[in-house]
């Protein structure tokens, strides 16, 4: 690409922090042993992946020996659902969830209340928060999991983890959370909020892809999804992804360096850039979810009144900026956002208007005020159409 881009859809996947890229290239030039080999490139490549698996753990919280490395934050969120609901199903067959989920939970749920399982999915409202007495109300003795992101996906709303956590421990079911969009924006502490799962993809920290892993609370029984041999202490069968998984290390040191909270208020500051150069120019608009409370910043999702999502975002690629019409994950084919039907209903015109802009950590104030003026240029063009 000869003109920069400007990349502004972090939600849906991050640059490789050049760092990484280092580490992996040195990994796969020079060391290819197989971590379960004995010989000394074994052993070696053992070393690099339980040296990754102890930086990771110390991100939430965790013991080494909790954290298994998966094929990203999919198959940890099909593991923990699938697994829990297979292994727990002779104590109950309840599952809470909330209705904003990623589809790599809402779809295991499908296939679970096919088998039989009941699944109560949580209201929100229109800042994308659930009520916990709902939760409380529906929190049975037969209710076996309840399944929360940590931060959404589209909105960046915040669920009340600690809340949640305090009242889940005191039941008879697990507390799983998605923190695919909150491990990296925000602080998690998998032993004082009373998390037994949590599932994190490395490509949304600036590592690479199809790479994650889940964290199993010491002494909780799941059921394995996959079988075949014995890595990841039994509990993950295949060969370890090595490079990457070194790589998925250093992108974790990195975040233990960093101060979540000066991170939040640099991507607060990018959302106020954005705004105020639609006040100025009198733009006709309103932000879907909410910019205060407990929200993550580095999302900020727009309803441009009378611009199509998928003309706003044709018109912003052409212009030489990257942003998205909702999770990447429905993009492609523009379904309309569950998410923001959740919040506003199936008739809200929001759900055919409105783009979703998500900051990185290596996004700059430069790169913001640019799209922020071409974001005006655009909502301007359009309107002078009507
Ligand atoms: C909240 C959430 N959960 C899960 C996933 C899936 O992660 P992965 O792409 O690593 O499978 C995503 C990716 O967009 C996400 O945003």
């Amino acid at each position: 690409m000869n003109k920069k881009y400007i990349y502004l859809d972090n939600a849906a996947t991050t640059p490789m922090d050049p760092a990484v890229v280092a580490r992996i290239s040195d990994e796969m030039a020079n060391d290819f042993g197989n971590a379960s080999s004995q010989h000394a490139l074994g052993r070696k490549a053992r070393q690099v992946v339980d040296q990754a698996r102890h930086e990771i753990a110390k991100t939430i919280n965790a013991q080494d020996k909790e954290i298994i490395f998966t094929s990203g934050g999919s198959e940890s969120n099909n593991n923990a659902i699938l697994g829990t609901a297979r292994a727990r199903k002779n104590i109950g067959k309840k599952i809470i969830t909330t209705q904003i989920e990623h589809p790599s939970v809402l779809n295991p749920m499908k296939r679970l209340e096919d088998e039989g399982y009941q699944v109560v999915y949580l209201d929100v409202d229109e800042t994308g928060h659930i009520d916990l007495n709902q939760l409380k109300n529906e929190l049975t003795d037969d209710t076996i999991l309840v399944s929360t992101m940590a931060v959404n996906n589209e909105v960046g709303s915040i669920m009340p983890l600690q809340e949640i956590g305090d009242i889940v421990k005191d039941s008879n079911a697990y507390f799983h959370v998605d923190d695919v969009q909150g491990f990296g924006t925000i602080d998690i502490d998998v032993a004082s909020m009373h998390i037994d799962l949590l599932s994190v993809s490395a490509h949304k920290v600036n590592g690479p892809k199809f790479l994650g892993f889940l964290f199993e609370r010491d002494g909780i029984k799941v059921s394995d999804l996959l079988l075949g041999g014995e890595q990841e202490l039994k509990r993950r069968p295949g060969t370890e992804n090595v490079p990457g998984i070194a790589g998925f290390g250093v992108a974790a040191s990195e975040l233990n360096k960093l101060d979540k909270t000066a991170l939040q208020e640099k991507y607060a500051h990018f959302q106020k850039i954005i705004l105020n150069a639609l006040d100025q120019n009198k733009i006709d608009y309103e932000i879907n979810g909410s910019i205060k409370g407990p929200v993550s910043h580095h999302t900020l999702n727009l309803w441009l009144k009378g611009v199509g999502t998928y003309s706003a975002l044709t018109s912003l690629d052409l212009a030489g900026f990257a942003v998205s019409g909702g999770s990447a994950c429905t993009a492609g084919s523009l379904h309309p956002s569950h998410v923001l039907t959740a919040m506003y209903g199936a008739d809200s015109p929001r759900l055919s208007e409105s783009i979703r802009i998500s900051f990185g950590r290596f996004n700059t104030d430069q790169e913001v005020e640019s799209f922020a003026l071409a974001l005006v240029k655009m909502c301007q063009r359009i309107a002078n159409k009507r």
